[in-house]
């Protein structure tokens, strides 16, 4: 059987993992790599023996043997270049946040509709992870009982010093959200598969701890460290912190925060789901345990055992227990789903898949907008109204109210909800 061959745009740190996965799902090929910066592009082509290697996106997609593109560049590009690739006939399996706007991640859809025979995946790999998919079959085989309350957080240090500096804290690079966008978004999409439920209602404080950063004039890979570098000072407002309460559709109360500036925390991303008979934990730093909350009998701590764990987890672990499984195998995981979609022809919209699509990271686009939007006005968001449902409402309240009463119920309407140009 032929390889289904691969490029990949973006050679920086995310890249590594996105090659080790492709390369471990056994029928996928890392074909041809480009960068902007084509020095680094050679190295790692040449270090992992990737044969080709393309001086811009435009040569790689004019490769008539690939047929997969990865998207492992910043944020400010994901829409530009999965455009690209949607047009150009090839699949997609973008980076997420999917954009850096939910104008550009509502275009994307569309042009997705456009091509059918497109298949694209965002790599939101945390709910790749076996315990975190074994948990989600025990929340659906009613283990824990009704689901009542989530709750947890993604805390990170890799910016805690005003020297910490990344194209994350430029807004026009990273888009207008950071902590939330980069890290939350993860947070997020994860309770959202476990649960099978949306976040639909949203109430924020998010903090920009510091104002003012020192940019290294030269740049600097993603995590890591540097010294003897000169610096230029730059203005942040981008979340250095956010807290998020929120209401699911389902009526499940949550809440979570995150932080990259929390001394000693790397990956510290956490979700508890308390149910009405039991609780559920688990902690991607030790992706191998979770925790098992009870009232009347003793606390469990279990340890991921494939020979265990329910039916419909298993696809997800081959390793044995006691030997343990992480984070690269949460995105070999996900890769996997994805080529395996392909291969077995399936079509988005037809097919159920279990990695990301456009459409759940459009949603997640549109969830960090309502997060922002609530910081700002203070107050709680509704997430998920379109403005053709927004209008309907706006022409009963126009029918039924009269005055001073119309007007402070239409305002309110419009505060609660991100379309504020709607009048
Ligand atoms: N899923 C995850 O767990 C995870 C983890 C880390 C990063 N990410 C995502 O991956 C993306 C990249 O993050 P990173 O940490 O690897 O960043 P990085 O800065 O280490 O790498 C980005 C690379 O893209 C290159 N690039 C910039 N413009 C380009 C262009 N026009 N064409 C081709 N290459 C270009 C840069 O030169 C750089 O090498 C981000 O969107 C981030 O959110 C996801």
């Amino acid at each position: 059987m032929a390889k289904i061959k691969c490029g990949i745009a973006g050679m920086g740190f995310i890249s590594n993992s996105h090659i080790d996965a492709i390369r471990r799902v056994g029928f996928s090929e890392v074909s041809a790599v480009t960068d902007i910066n084509y020095g680094l592009a050679k190295r790692k082509a040449d270090e992992c023996y990737i044969p080709k290697c393309y001086k811009s996106v435009d040569e790689l997609l004019a490769d008539p043997e690939i047929a997969v593109v990865h998207n492992c560049t910043p944020n400010n590009l994901h829409f530009e270049i999965n455009k690209k690739i949607i047009l150009s006939g090839k699949h997609v399996f973008s980076e997420k946040p999917l954009a850096i706007s939910s104008k550009e991640s509502a275009e994307l859809i569309n042009v997705l509709k456009q091509n059918p025979e497109v298949v694209a995946g965002v790599n939101f790999n945390y709910r790749m992870n076996p315990l975190v998919q074994e948990i989600k079959a025990k929340v659906n085989n009613g283990d824990i009982g009704k689901p009542i309350l989530v709750h947890g957080s993604y805390l990170q240090d890799w910016l805690l010093y005003q020297t910490d500096y990344n194209w994350r804290i430029d807004k026009s690079l990273g888009g207008a959200s950071r902590c939330i966008a980069d890290i939350g978004s993860h947070w997020m999409d994860t309770v959202q598969e476990v649960l099978g439920d949306k976040i639909v209602e949203v109430c924020s404080d998010l903090a920009v701890i510091y104002k003012i950063r020192k940019k290294p004039k030269t740049q600097v890979e993603t995590f890591a460290t540097t010294t003897d570098i000169e610096y230029e000072e730059i203005k942040v407002d981008t979340e250095d912190y956010g807290a998020v309460m929120f209401k699911m559709k389902s009526g499940i109360h949550g809440v979570f925060y995150v932080s990259e500036v929390s001394a000693g925390r790397k990956c510290f991303f956490n979700f508890e789901i308390d149910g009405t008979k039991s609780s559920m934990h688990w902690n991607q730093e030790i992706a191998d345990w979770m925790w098992i909350g009870y009232k009347d009998k003793y606390n469990q701590q279990v340890m991921r055992n494939p020979n265990l764990m329910a039916e419909e987890t298993r696809q997800y672990t081959s390793l044995a227990a006691g030997h343990p499984a992480g984070w690269n195998d949460a995105e070999r995981n996900n890769v996997y789903s994805f080529y395996k979609y392909i291969l077995d022809g399936k079509k988005l919209g037809k097919d159920p898949s279990d990695f990301a699509t456009f459409d759940e990271a459009h949603y997640i686009v549109k969830l960090t907008e309502a997060i922002l939007e609530s910081n700002k006005t203070k107050r709680w968001i509704i997430v998920n109204i379109g403005h053709s449902s927004i209008r309907k409402l706006i022409s009963i309240i126009n029918k039924n109210y009269k005055g001073e009463l119309k007007t402070i119920i239409k305002n309110e309407l419009i505060i609660r909800n991100t379309c504020a140009k709607i009048k």
